[in-house]
């Protein structure tokens, strides 16, 4: 009789090379099981690089930079722009009409909105944001995925900086009432239309992107390069996470992984925790926009203030002249 370790031995190879298999194809990575989950990602595209996404944003070591002002949206009220919505089996996909442009400093060209989705955990007491700020991650984040000059996706993830990424978070808030709230209870009646993978209707609400963020400030923002969170993860993104959450009603919270299944069939699992763990920052930067000075003070910053410069001379030349 073999003795006892072979057993569990054998099966560890088993599942290893079940894992490289499932790994080495494109579309059959997972969040959640130990063979295609994004521990196995690595050997996916860019999914091993140094300028992957999410990361946590400690507020305190972001680089402040003036220049950073309010990002420009335009198109984004008009309320004919959400064409359909589609459950690819990971999230909702909503693919938008042409005519939603953004443009912005250090953004070195005008983007295009293509289509947005989520990332969500289960519910709103199991949070699934994807990026986090200082340790803290909301319940979920919504991704609009724009492309450089209107590029299509295909071409455009082959430029370092073909994709631009408008991250939000949105919050759980019981209290959450109002026109913002009333537009995403709108939206999330249309996740029941594509409960099972694969499924794809058209939106029936007349509400625009504006509507879905509301009163959030667009001026209070975090810049850093980082990647699709998704296979292959493709480094060739510009991210936008802003500060502030939106928030929303538990009900629209819960509804994402209730109504939403990851197979062809809503007997299948729920998707949800469909978010990507977070990746190391390396020796990236993350910028933090203008209105976002106080929150990311550094000692830096104190010192580009001219008023606050002038003083600081002054103290230091006071304090050359006293004996020590
Ligand atoms: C993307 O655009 C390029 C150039 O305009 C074109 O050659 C290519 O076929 C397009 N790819 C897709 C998938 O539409
Ligand atoms: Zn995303």
């Amino acid at each position: 009789m073999a003795p006892v370790w072979v057993v569990p031995g054998a099966l560890t190879v088993v599942l290893l090379l079940l894992g490289g298999c499932y790994a080495s194809s494109e579309g059959s990575w997972c969040y959640d099981a130990l063979q295609c989950g994004p521990d196995t990602w690595s050997s996916l595209g860019h999914c091993g690089g140094k300028r992957q996404s999410p990361i946590n944003i400690i507020a305190k070591e972001v680089k402040y930079n003036p220049k950073l002002g309010a990002v420009t949206l335009t198109g984004y009220g008009d309320s004919k722009k959400l064409r359909e919505i589609k459950n690819t089996g990971k999230t909702v996909d909503i693919e938008l009409a042409n005519g939603l442009q953004l443009t912005g400093h250090g953004l070195p060209a005008t983007y295009t909105a293509k289509a947005f989705h989520f990332h969500w955990g289960d519910g709103p007491s199991k949070p699934g944001s994807e990026h986090y700020i200082n340790g803290e991650r909301y319940s979920m984040e919504l991704h609009i995925v724009h492309t450089k000059n209107n590029m299509n996706v295909s071409d455009a993830v082959k430029d370092p900086q073909g994709i631009a990424v408008l991250a939000f978070f949105v919050e759980a808030y019981e209290k959450a009432k109002g026109k913002t709230a009333e537009a995403w209870e709108s939206f999330t009646k249309n996740l029941e239309k594509v409960a099972e993978k694969g499924e794809v209707s058209d939106l029936d609400s007349s509400i625009s992107l504006l509507d879905l963020l509301g009163s959030t400030d667009l001026t209070r923002y975090y810049r850093y390069p980082g990647s699709l969170t998704t296979p292959g993860c493709e480094e060739v993104v510009l991210w936008t996470v802003f500060a502030d959450p939106i928030l929303v009603p538990d009900e629209v919270v819960h509804a994402f992984p209730y109504a939403l299944h990851t197979t062809e069939s809503s007997n299948g699992p729920h998707i949800e925790n469909n978010f990507r763990p977070l990746q190391k920052i390396g020796d990236r930067k993350v910028e933090s926009s203008a209105a976002l000075k106080e929150d990311g003070r550094s000692a830096a910053s104190i010192v580009s203030q001219p008023v606050e410069f002038l003083l600081f001379i002054f103290v230091a030349t006071l304090a050359s002249f006293l004996p020590v």
